[in-house]
């Protein structure tokens, strides 16, 4: 059973990241739109997202590279040091230097981080490329296990399993070690994952799963759908999204995040890249992230040209020289101009074992807004709504917390619950009480919400919703 989400870094780097986003929108107050920021980190938190990037530990020691880090992003991944290679060497052997560099450069500057990746069937050390069976079985779990619990409280996502299935019409999963350990092998390494560190999403992460038409995206979809119904501890799913001339980006991928979503798992764009960097598609990924109330947020796969692994095809938002490329400023305008809509795009498919809500969609009237530079934020007021999707025995409540005439920098919501109700998972929100008065609060990437502005959490609960009135509170 999955407890507490997105736990994010510690309090001190959310003051951290929050200063920095909120001293970026207030700055702007005067001579720009109220929700516009001037970084990718701190108008992607305006909107209840992040915006990360891939490192590779090496080039810490690169003064333009971590200038263009520090200033930009608020989540990272390890490029490669967390990966088996990295971490396990030798059998029983964890070495973890390289990437507790680049978790401590992250987490001291307010950034938080997502882990990459604990199974694989690439970057696999020697020795585990060997292995097969039972023995490998039980070394991916360990592994799983052992890596996991080093970073408990220090990754608030992990990739538990990257890149499972295969490329083509076939819907098959990829043949590998793992995979010819039994089919069961992936619910096992998710249900490793949690037992080691409850409180980190947890995500299956893939390239190719883009278009919703394709073979392999429906059966990773599938996949998803059945570990929801059957309780297996997954909460997120990765789109890695390296978009080139012969995988490019399609207008259905808003259709595929927000199928992914109805799901009743968040989704995240793991691995952004595009091929030529046209400035047109990366503001479509990011409007189509913004459009589905369960993306949290976008990675690109390194930040100058020159750092990515496909430094020849230019695909990432700064030039070899660190310059902003018109895609950055796409990137950018996007995530200033983007409002998240009341619900999120229809899914094409409906989960099957899932009712209709029970409530209408939220209908709040955009709030007025009093100048900004009058009311200091979180003054402004917040409220709450809730859609409840009910069926015998339990529910699922999506809370919607919308900032009021000035911006929020935290917010509390407190739900009465009716007698009988138990929340048993819950997603984008720190949660205090099960039953009865329950109060949830921002996490690290929600709290900064822009006037009029809304983020949204959730969770999932045994009984019956009843009616909920949800009432919030600023700060
Ligand atoms: O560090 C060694 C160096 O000592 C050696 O001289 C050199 C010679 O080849 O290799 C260096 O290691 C390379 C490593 O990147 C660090 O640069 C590896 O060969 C190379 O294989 C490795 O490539 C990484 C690739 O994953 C491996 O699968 C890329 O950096 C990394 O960007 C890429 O990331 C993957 C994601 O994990 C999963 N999704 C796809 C994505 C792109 O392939």
């Amino acid at each position: 059973m999955r407890r507490t989400k997105w736990k994010a870094a510690s309090r001190a780097a959310l003051a951290l990241a929050g200063a920095g986003a909120l001293a970026a929108g207030m700055a702007l107050f005067a001579t720009a739109p109220a929700s516009a920021g001037t970084t990718l980190g701190a108008s992607a938190a305006e909107k209840g997202r992040y915006f990360g990037t891939a490192v590779a530990g090496f080039k810490l020691s690169d003064s333009a590279y971590t200038t263009i880090l520090n200033r930009e992003f608020n989540m990272v991944t390890a490029e490669n040091e967390m990966k088996i290679d990295a971490t396990e060497p030798q059998q029983n052997q964890f070495s973890y230097g390289a990437a507790d560099q680049i978790v401590n450069h992250a987490r001291s500057r307010g950034m938080s981080v997502r882990g990459h990746t604990l199974a694989w069937h690439s970057q696999q050390p020697g020795w585990m490329q060997n292995m097969s069976g039972t023995a490998l079985r039980q070394a991916m779990l360990n592994h799983v296990t052992q890596v996991a619990t080093h970073f408990r409280g220090q990754v608030v996502a992990w990739d538990v399993v990257n890149e499972a299935f295969a490329d083509g019409s076939s819907g098959a999963r990829r043949d590998s070690n793992l995979q010819r350990t039994g089919n069961d092998w992936i619910e096992a390494a998710f249900r490793a994952a949690d037992a080691a560190d409850p409180n980190a999403k947890l995500c299956y992460n893939d390239y190719n799963t883009d278009n919703w038409t394709h073979a392999k995206t429906q059966a990773v979809y599938n996949m998803v759908r059945d570990f929801k119904s059957r309780g297996v501890p997954i909460d997120c799913v990765g789109f890695q999204s390296h978009f080139n001339n012969d995988s490019p980006y399609v207008s259905n991928y808003r259709t595929t995040l927000s199928s992914f979503a109805a799901l009743g798992v968040d989704v995240q764009i793991t691995e952004l890249d595009i091929q030529g960097a046209s400035a047109t598609t990366y503001r479509s990924v990011v409007e189509d992230c913004l459009a589905v109330a369960r993306c949290n947020g976008i990675t690109v796969w390194g930040i100058r040209d020159s750092d990515s692994w496909r430094a020849s095809q230019t695909p990432l938002l700064f030039n070899s020289n660190g310059s902003k490329k018109p895609a950055y400023d796409a990137v950018l305008a996007a995530l200033n101009n983007g409002t998240t809509p009341p619900t999120t795009a229809p899914p094409t498919t409906v989960p099957p074992t899932t009712a209709p809500p029970t409530t209408a969609p939220p209908t709040t009237a955009p709030p007025t807004t009093a100048p900004p530079t009058t009311t200091p934020p979180g003054q402004g007021g917040c409220t709450a709504t809730v859609t409840v999707n009910q069926w015998t025995g339990g529910f699922v409540a999506n809370v919607r917390v919308t900032a009021g005439s000035s911006a929020l920098n935290g917010w509390t919501v407190t739900i009465g619950l009716p007698s009988g109700a138990t929340v048993t998972n819950a997603w984008s929100a720190n949660r205090s009480g099960n039953t009865g008065t329950t109060n949830w609060t921002n996490v690290a990437y929600n709290g900064q919400v822009g006037a009029g502005q809304s983020t949204e959490f959730g969770f999932q609960a045994n009984g019956t919703a009843g009616s909920l009135s949800p009432t919030c509170a600023a700060g």
